[in-house]
């Protein structure tokens, strides 16, 4: 018998799926709603895998299945060879997995710096008094946590806001703070909801050149409307549309499919769509 288990975690030859994601025939019903309809879909390992589909397609439902939030009737999910299905938010962490939410949510009464410091404190082994009312240990732990969120602002670009207080960020800022609170925990799974919206077009090239630049340490999955944005840093894309895995390939193979040009051709085209998601995201 394989006697892995009983090996150190160190010592412990790479599992075939390490970094890997994989949803297998999730289905997820509010009342008489199907969500999610017996949705399959693979991530690989420190690629950006992209979620695109009409709104009200189920992006943000399967985001929040991944992340614990929504517990599907059926279907399995794994990731790093673990299965999450039955995994509490708070176990996330713990596996490295990190998300941003569909807007862009920061403690109000905590400046910039200090969300981040927030977020990479929830990770980290805190005594359990300092861990229940939210101070570090030592002058040296929140020297150690302050760097480390100075480090992950600094790697989106906005180190300089650092002191600011989050009702004076404009929005691209504020976008870019609530990535390095997720990427601060050093994820191996980042899960992006609608990073650009509210970002306007002169932002997104910088937007994409960050979120390429997080996939060569993390397999990172993105949910957006900003079309352009999603072809240039996906290596893949699956198309939801109504709770199903309606296309998914290379972002030309979903671009050329038929299937995807008819879900998209509705009430609004792909371009007022774009519009709708930003207001959606600025809730
Ligand atoms: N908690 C909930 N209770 C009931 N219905 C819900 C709930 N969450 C989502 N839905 C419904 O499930 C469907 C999928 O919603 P979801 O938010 O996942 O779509 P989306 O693809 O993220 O859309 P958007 O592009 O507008 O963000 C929608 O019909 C939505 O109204
Ligand atoms: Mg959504």
């Amino acid at each position: 018998m394989n006697s892995d288990s009983s090996m150190p975690t160190a010592q412990r030859p790479p599992a075939a799926g390490d970094g890997v994601l994989g949803v297998s025939g999730v289905t997820v019903r509010f009342g008489g709603l199907t969500a999610l309809d017996d949705v399959s879909l693979t991530a690989q390992a420190c690629q950006v895998t992209g979620i695109i589909g009409p709104n009200g397609a189920g992006k943000t439902t399967l985001l929040n299945v991944l992340c614990g939030f929504i517990r599907p009737q059926s279907g399995t999910i794994s990731f790093d060879g673990h299965q999450l299905t039955r995994l509490r938010p708070h176990k996330l962490a713990r596996l490295s997995i990190a998300r941003t939410l569909q807007g862009s949510s920061l403690f109000g009464g905590l400046s910039v710096v200090e969300n981040v410091m927030a977020a990479a404190g929830s990770q980290r082994r805190a005594g359990f008094w300092a861990a229940m009312f939210g101070v570090p240990r030592s002058d040296a732990d929140e020297r150690r946590l302050r760097g480390k969120a100075m480090a992950a602002l600094d790697r989106m670009g906005v180190a300089d806001l650092a002191d600011d207080m989050p009702s004076a960020l404009a929005h691209g800022p504020r976008k870019r703070v609530s990535m390095a609170r997720a990427l601060v925990s050093e994820p191996k799974l980042l899960l992006l909801d609608e990073p650009a919206s509210g970002l306007n077009e002169s932002e997104l090239p910088g937007l994409g050149d960050l979120i390429r630049d997080l996939a060569t340490q993390a397999s990172v999955v993105v949910i957006e409307h900003r079309m352009d944005l999603m072809m240039s840093i996906c290596e893949q894309i699956f198309v939801l549309d109504f709770g199903r895995v309606i296309s998914s390939g290379t972002p030309a193979q979903v671009q050329a499919d038929p299937a995807v040009t008819a879900a998209y051709l509705g009430a609004a085209g792909p371009a007022e769509r774009a519009r709708d998601g930003e207001e959606a995201g600025d809730e």
